[in-house]
C-alpha cells in the first residue's frame, strides 16, 4: 500500500489555508480536515446549549461529547453538529469574534487534537490550521506556513464579505483579524507558530494558481 501522507498547512486567518488545502486535497486525492471549522463548531455548541463563552469548566465538561462530522459537498465541505448543518452558522461574526476564546481552553484543545490526529490514522490528509505542524501532526513530511500582509488579509475577508452581503467595514475586518492573530499567537497551549521545519510562503502578492503550484512543487519533490 502506497505510504500515507500528512500535509500539515498552518498560518494566520486569511493567509490562503483552507483555500490552498481544499485544492491540493482534490488535486492530490488526499482527505481535506478544516480544524478551524471544529473549534467554531465548538463554540457554536457554546452558544446553542447557552453556555457562556467564558464557561471554561462547562465547556471542558461538554466537549467530548459533541458529535461533529464533516461531509464531503462541492463547493464546501458541510459541517454536522449535533445531526445539524452549521456550515454557514460557524462562520458568523459572533462565532468568529470568541473562537480564540474557546479554543485556547485545554480540555478543548485536548480532544480537538485527539480527533484531529485519528482522522489522519487510516488516510492521507491534508490538515489546516494553527497548530498542525507543531502540535497535532508533528512528523507531517509536508509543513506549510502561510503568511501575508494584514492588509492583504483583510481587503480578502472583505471581497468575500462583499460577496456574501455582510457590511462590515475594511477597517473593522482589519482590527477583527489583528484580534485574533494576536489572541491566537499568545495563547499558552499550541499558540499559533510556525514549526521550525516549515516552509514559509508568503501569499501576499501570489495568486491562488502560484500558491498551489509551490505547494505542488514541494509535494513532488518530496512525498
Ligand atoms: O478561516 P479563519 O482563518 O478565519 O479561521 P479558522 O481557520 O476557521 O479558525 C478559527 C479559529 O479557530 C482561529 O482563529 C483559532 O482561534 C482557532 N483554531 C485553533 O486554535 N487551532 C487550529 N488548529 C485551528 C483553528
Ligand atoms: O483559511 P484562511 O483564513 O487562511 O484563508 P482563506 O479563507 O483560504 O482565504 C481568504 C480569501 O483569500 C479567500 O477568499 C481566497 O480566495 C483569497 N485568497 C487570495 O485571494 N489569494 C491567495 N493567494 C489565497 C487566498
Amino acid at each position: 500500500m502506497a505510504t500515507k501522507i500528512q500535509i500539515a498547512i498552518d498560518g494566520p486567518a486569511g493567509s490562503g489555508k483552507s483555500t490552498i488545502a481544499k485544492i491540493i486535497a482534490s488535486k492530490f486525492n488526499y482527505i481535506y480536515v478544516d480544524t478551524g471549522a471544529m473549534y467554531r463548531a465548538v463554540t457554536l455548541f457554546a452558544k446553542l446549549n447557552q453556555i457562556a463563552f467564558e464557561d471554561e469548566d462547562r465547556i471542558a465538561e461538554l466537549v467530548s461529547t459533541i458529535a461533529l462530522t464533516f461531509v464531503p459537498a462541492d463547493p464546501v465541505q458541510r459541517v454536522i453538529l449535533d445531526g445539524r448543518d452549521v456550515t454557514s452558522d460557524i462562520r458568523s461574526e459572533e462565532i468568529t469574534n470568541n473562537v480564540s476564546l474557546v479554543s485556547s481552553y485545554a480540555k478543548v484543545r485536548e480532544e480537538m487534537t485527539e480527533r484531529q490526529r485519528q482522522m489522519s490514522e487510516n488516510a492521507s490528509v491534508v490538515m489546516d490550521g494553527r497548530d498542525i505542524g507543531t502540535t497535532v501532526l508533528p512528523k507531517a513530511q509536508i509543513k506549510i506556513f502561510l503568511v501575508a500582509s494584514v492588509d492583504e488579509r483583510a481587503r480578502r475577508r472583505f471581497k468575500e464579505n462583499q460577496a456574501k452581503g455582510m457590511s462590515t467595514s475594511l477597517d473593522d475586518l482589519k482590527q477583527e483579524i489583528i484580534a485574533r492573530d494576536y489572541k491566537d499567537s499568545h495563547r499558552l497551549i499550541s499558540p499559533l507558530k510556525k514549526a521550525s521545519d516549515a516552509i514559509e510562503i508568503d501569499t501576499s502578492h501570489l495568486s491562488i494558481d502560484q500558491v498551489v503550484e509551490k505547494i505542488s512543487q514541494i509535494i513532488k519533490t518530496r512525498a
